[in-house]
């Protein structure tokens, strides 16, 4: 074997981190399955609760099929990146349909899934199938980058290739499963994108940024555009104990969640409000006070939603908008920025 993978193995075997889904889950491909889904774009931390309430509601593919989208959605509530929790149910009905519930061990057939990439692709095949199977997520990428000082960019053409082969060529036969844990778990704890511990890094003698003193210059990523930056009004409308809401449409982003009657503006927001309104969700209102400001980052926007309790004029009959009992609103799943308003009511 060489020393690479080694040296990382024996590092794992003393460091492995003790994470639920390594526990009685292991090696139960939905269980993987549904970890490594959580696990893209967010913290180990912050999925562990997650991943623990999903199992306990969805323990198998089936549960998770005959689920309705909203009880789905809810259970996600607060993870973000709401197609991660669609895509996960829609291919739950086709893996009870087509595979009689259990996840295929054919690469191409998991691909096909929704929400199955490359990188799922891997982490399945290796740590619920024992396939000699790579993956790259970013702790990977930045390991790789590192240890073999790749200077293209992470996350250009040639910076992939050039990793997912580095990945394939260190691979341990008949070990890809811990290999590929071993190197998250390293991303995590000791190759840190700042001020890394390359003291306590199994792979600091091999380390060809470390040589060079330029582990923090790897690696290298694109430069990144400027976020732009939102305004956004929202209509808190109140009738009788009831609040009004809206379904966004089930595609793009936070599909299938609830919200309050919602428009962008380019002014003044106090003065756009109706129009805006109006022109997203064809309810006429009347400003009243002002309840706040709430500020988002999403992945490639940042938005400031003021929220306006309103009056409302005139409704047109719309099957997305429902009035919601006060004491109900926890029962609808939303957004960060919307549970915030809906918390203040
Ligand atoms: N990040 C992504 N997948 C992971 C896993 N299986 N264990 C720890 N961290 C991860």
């Amino acid at each position: 074997m060489p020393r690479f993978s080694s040296r990382l193995l024996i590092w794992y075997r003393d460091n492995e981190r003790d994470l639920p889904w390594r526990g009685l889950f292991r090696g139960d491909p939905y269980a993987v399955w549904v970890s490594e889904i959580m696990l893209q774009q967010t913290r180990v931390e912050t999925v562990i609760p997650y991943f623990e309430k999903w199992m306990k509601q969805f323990p198998n593919v089936k549960a998770l099929a005959d689920a309705s989208e909203q009880e789905v959605l809810h259970v996600w509530e607060g993870l973000g990146y709401y197609s991660r929790a669609r895509n996960l149910h829609k291919a739950a009905k086709i893996v009870v349909e087509k595979y009689n519930g259990e996840l295929p061990r054919d690469l191409g057939a998991l691909r096909q899934l929704p929400g199955i990439g490359r990188y799922t692709v891997g982490a399945i095949a290796s740590m619920a199938f024992g396939l000699d199977e790579p993956t790259l997520d970013g702790n990977l990428r930045r390991v790789f980058a590192r240890v073999f000082d790749v200077s293209q960019p992470a996350d250009s053409s040639a910076g992939e290739k050039i990793l997912w082969g580095l990945a394939a060529a260190h691979l341990p036969r008949g070990r890809a499963g811990d290999y590929n844990q071993a190197l998250m778990d390293l991303g995590a704890a000791i190759c840190l994108p700042k001020n890394p511990h390359c003291l306590a890094c199994p792979l600091t003698k091999l380390c060809k940024a470390r040589e060079l003193g330029i582990q923090e210059k790897r690696p290298v990523l694109k430069p990144k555009k400027s976020t732009p930056h939102y305004v956004y009004v929202a209509a808190v409308i109140i009738q009788r104990g009831c609040v009004l809401l809206a379904k966004r449409p089930s595609k793009g982003l936070l599909g299938g969640l609830w919200e309050f009657p919602n428009g962008r503006v380019n002014g003044d927001p106090a003065k756009e409000l109706a129009k805006a309104i109006q022109l997203a969700t064809r309810l006429k209102v009347k400003r009243k006070e002002a309840l706040g400001i709430i500020r988002h980052a999403y992945t490639h926007f940042k938005v400031a939603v003021h929220v306006f309790r309103c009056e409302l004029i005139s409704i047109s009959k719309d099957e997305n908008i429902k009035w919601v009992k006060l004491d109900e609103l926890q029962e609808y799943p939303m957004g960060r920025v919307d549970r915030q308003v809906s918390q203040k009511l």
